[in-house]
């Protein structure tokens, strides 16, 4: 039987859960002739309580942590110290699951190689563990017309707590008492979060060289909605949502995150409350609608025990599509920006 030895980088929300998960795994791993073991799990107080992780494995040290491993699980975020990390893994062949948007949005450049590769999993960076990456990847026989996703869960709830009446101060304070914003909530309220998601889900599909500052410059967060301008919406029979666009637009691929309306019936308002959900339209398959959850420990540890299969079954990671796809013949009419 073989062994299988894990690198943990990062045990908060995700990194717990898949520590809850992987026992429940094991005579799965054993089915395939496999003992996976957590073998060292890197985070930056090494001196709190971690329950299921013995203190033999945990360190806040760097050094020789990728040491004597098979697979490095990236759970930590940011897109500095988990960024070396991560390039030190590929570099020396250890492949790479990651939950780490942010990461893949502004550091692809470094990334790249490795991901066309195939040495790097990231299921779980949009929208947690609804398998859009995976779905994606299978569209190539699709000539991909426009892409509109509601990816971050944070906005949609303090959009919705507006459309009854609070002001965008009330619903950011609830947001952030409910533990939903980001250590820096202009991550979710400035809709760098949804171009994070938005920048990765465009390298899949559509451009595999699309740069973050491009999608960074079209992206516009929610802090000036008002609850008049929602309500005024809603008496026209729309709803305004943050989206996530992919289009083409005067012969190139446009890449934007911005407040929209959309009508009530719409598969992002009706599909996406209280989650994530993404309408691909393409040529021939038509529309095709994900929707599910976008964010919690034990989903988003879903998907990343998800890619560790592929890695333990030598499935490739998550290749971004081979080459720039031509622009389709028509233009798709635009969402009315609020
Ligand atoms: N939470 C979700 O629902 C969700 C959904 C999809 C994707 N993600 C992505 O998954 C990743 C992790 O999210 P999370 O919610 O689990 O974050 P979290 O709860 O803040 O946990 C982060 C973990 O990483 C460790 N860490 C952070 N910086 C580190 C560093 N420089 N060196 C060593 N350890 C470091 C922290 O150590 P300490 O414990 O010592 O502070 C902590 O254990 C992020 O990239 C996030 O965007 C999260």
């Amino acid at each position: 039987m073989e062994t299988i030895r894990i690198a943990l980088l990062g045990a908060g929300t995700v990194g717990r859960a898949l520590v809850e998960l992987l026992p429940q795994h094991q005579a799965r791993f054993e089915g395939l002739d496999l003992k996976v073991e957590l073998a060292k799990v890197l985070v930056r107080d090494a001196n709190k309580s971690r329950p299921g992780i013995p203190g033999r494995i945990l360190s806040h040290q760097v050094e020789g942590f990728l040491h004597d491993v098979d697979v490095l699980v990236e759970v930590a975020g940011g897109t500095t110290q988990a960024g070396e990390v991560v390039l030190e893994a590929l570099e020396a062949g250890i492949p790479v699951v990651s939950a780490n948007k942010a990461l893949l949005a502004e550091r692809w450049e470094e990334l790249r190689t490795y991901a066309e590769e195939g040495q790097l999993y990231y299921e779980a960076s949009v929208m947690a563990g609804t398998p859009v990456l995976g779905a994606l990847q299978s569209l190539w026989g699709n000539q991909t017309l426009e892409l509109n996703g509601i990816v971050n869960g944070t906005c949609s709830y303090i959009i919705r707590r507006m459309e009854e009446g609070r002001a965008y101060a009330e619903a950011f304070e609830e947001a952030g008492a409910l533990g939903y914003l980001e250590a820096d909530p202009n991550l979710d309220v400035g809709g760098i979060d949804a171009a994070h998601k938005l920048t990765v889900l465009a390298r899949l599909t559509v451009d595999p060289g699309l740069p973050w500052e491009q999608v960074r410059a079209r992206t516009r967060g929610i802090s000036h909605l008002t609850p008049q301008m929602l309500a005024e919406a809603h008496a026209e029979g729309q709803a305004v949502r943050l989206v996530a666009s992919l289009y083409p637009e005067n012969g190139a691929w446009v890449a934007t995150v911005r407040t929209v309306k959309l009508p009530l019936n719409h598969a992002l308002v009706t599909m996406g409350s209280g989650r994530n959900a993404l309408v691909y339209q393409g040529d021939p398959i038509g529309e095709l609608v994900f929707a599910g959850a976008g964010a919690g420990g034990g989903v988003t540890a879903s998907a990343v025990l998800s890619d560790l299969y592929k890695v333990f079954l030598g499935t490739p990671g998550h290749l971004p599509i081979p080459a720039a796809l031509p622009m389709p013949k028509t233009e798709v009419e635009r969402l009315e920006e609020v």
